[in-house]
């Protein structure tokens, strides 16, 4: 089918490189769920050999998560390609992605490798892998910078010897649109069994260039593009998945192309990654961005009311954007909750579902309509709880113009109650150093975001911060959400410490795949 494109997604894994983003197994799994609902056709779960974390979560990727290629990714050695096959091996459908640099730069000053040892070693790389599975794909680092006689050469030989994908990524985000276009343009001149590969793209965003780059790649034959969900990826990230896929719905006339993504599911994909991953986005984002519907101007607002399409080029119910409707109230019953559930596409089980009426129970007593929005909140924030080692038990603050904040919190832990009191330079100030007193782990709050998540005054109130452990450097997310800011912004920090405490005792992986590690 010439008029496909395949949608690569590396949230997991390049995603995942963003500077202060660290996501446990459950999390990584929670996003591969959402991925096959989203419907994209290859997700790389990780780098296996990075380290007993990342090969945990592609394992259990691969063996839970069904509905899309599971790709590991591994550099052209034996070592890699063997504990990337130990990884993804279970998968439904697995694939190998291995890789090796071709340019100039990366060879003298990285590999210090000639060019015949990189041509070997990424030979005998996809052999080695094709001894393991069919699905093979090579990727030839900095391939945009490298010299292009030698990269074709590079790409004939590996689809010698087997790659079905062969991968072209500009590493740095240094290329042009034009330049990009004509560049794979001319892979597919030069190199002659180019048509017994999919011929893929990787674009980097330092030039905020990685979408367009990406179109242009797709005009000039390129049938398969890796794109993380809002772009997160090292530095200035990676091409957004959804502003490629709407780009190419929207420009249907321009581009003929389609994808398998069901365009629905992108709106929550995008809010899901954003919360796992803490990484907030920006509200003139393309598709996703709070403001991205908003026509705030009376000339645009008059011109929508008569005719939508005046000012907008796709429907926001397009990308799963809906409009805050109120789903549930005080009275709702667990008939109507379930069914609100799964009107929006949440799959629980019994004991699952009772949780999050549990939850709701309590959050409806003090808040007297659920919306769509409040209702995902208390779902992800139930469903991906991590062992609750501290739990709140109670919070009472003293805070104004002109008195000291002063904190005074109960946590529970084992059974057990433990208090302490502590003053600020205000009022989070106060709770945070009271929590630090009463669990004495050494850690350092590196960022404080609040976010309101409905518009009325009695919204709930979702409180990120990422907390940064003295003794390993990592750094954590917690979360917490509430219709009170202040016992938020209590439950975030608890939260971010619990998930110091699940990581530091090995407890990246699930206690049934710990033995593989
Ligand atoms: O940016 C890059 O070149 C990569 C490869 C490993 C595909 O991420
Ligand atoms: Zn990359």
């Amino acid at each position: 089918m010439d008029d496909r494109v395949y949608i690569f997604d590396t949230t997991l894994r390049d995603g995942e490189q963003s500077p202060g983003v660290s996501l446990n197994v459950n999390e990584k799994i929670e996003i591969a769920r959402q991925l096959t609902r989203l419907g994209v056709d290859i997700i790389e779960a990780g780098f296996p050999v990075a380290s007993p974390g990342d090969f945990a979560a592609v394992k259990i990727t691969a063996a839970e998560v069904k509905g899309a290629t599971i790709a590991a990714l591994a550099r052209a050695n034996r070592d890699d390609i063997d504990r990337a096959w130990e990884a993804v091996r279970e998968a439904e459908s697995p694939r190998i992605h291995t890789f090796i640099a071709t340019s100039e730069i990366h060879l003298r000053h990285k590999l210090r490798m000639s060019r015949e040892e990189v041509l070997e070693a990424a030979i005998a790389a996809v052999k080695y892998a094709r001894r393991y599975l069919s699905d093979v794909e090579f990727s030839a680092e900095d391939a945009f910078r490298s010299d292009h006689d030698f990269l074709c050469q590079v790409l004939e030989a590996v689809i010698a010897a087997g790659a079905t994908t062969v991968n072209i990524p500009d590493t740095v985000g240094y290329a042009t649109p034009q330049e990009f276009h004509d560049f794979i343009r001319d892979v597919f001149l030069k190199v002659p069994n180019i048509d017994q590969a999919v011929v893929s793209v990787h674009c980097h965003n330092d030039l905020g260039l990685a979408v367009t780059n990406s179109l242009a790649a797709i005009q000039a034959g390129a049938r398969q593009v890796e794109c993380t969900i809002n772009g997160i990826g090292e530095r200035a990230g990676n091409a957004a998945l959804e502003e490629i896929v709407m780009a190419l719905y929207a420009r249907q006339d321009l581009y003929g192309k389609k994808t398998g993504i069901r365009t629905e599911e992108i709106y929550r994909t995008s809010k899901l990654v954003s919360k796992l991953t803490g990484m907030k986005i920006q509200p003139n984002k393309a598709i996703v961005g709070q403001n991205a519907f908003a026509h705030e101007s009376g000339i645009h607002q008059d011109g929508v009311l008569k005719e939508r399409s005046t000012y907008e080029i796709m429907n926001p119910e397009l990308i799963g954007r809906s409009l805050n409707t109120i789903v549930l109230g005080k009275h709702s019953g667990r008939h109507a909750f379930r069914e609100s559930l799964s009107a929006l596409g949440y799959e629980l089980n019994e004991e699952e579902i009772n949780r999050v009426f549990q939850r709701f129970k309590i959050v409806v007593d003090r808040k007297k309509e659920i919306t769509d929005k409040d209702l995902r909140a208390i779902v992800e924030e139930e469903i991906l709880r991590i062992p609750e080692v501290y739990r709140l038990a109670y919070l009472h603050v003293s805070s104004g113009t002109t008195v000291v904040p002063t904190a005074t919190i109960g946590l529970q832990k084992d059974g057990e109650e433990l208090d302490e009191a502590a003053c600020g330079d205000g009022p989070v100030d106060a709770i945070y150093k009271a929590i630090d007193k009463i669990t004495g782990i050494p850690c350092t709050l590196i960022s404080y975001a609040i976010d309101a998540l409905t518009a009325g005054k009695d919204a709930l109130g979702e409180v990120t911060v990422k907390v940064r452990s003295n003794s390993t450097a990592t750094v954590y997310t917690g979360r917490g959400v509430s219709p009170d800011i202040l016992e938020a912004s209590a439950k975030a920090y608890i939260n971010a410490i619990n998930r110091t405490i699940y990581s530091d005792n090995g407890g990246k992986a699930p206690d049934r795949l710990k033995a593989d590690l």
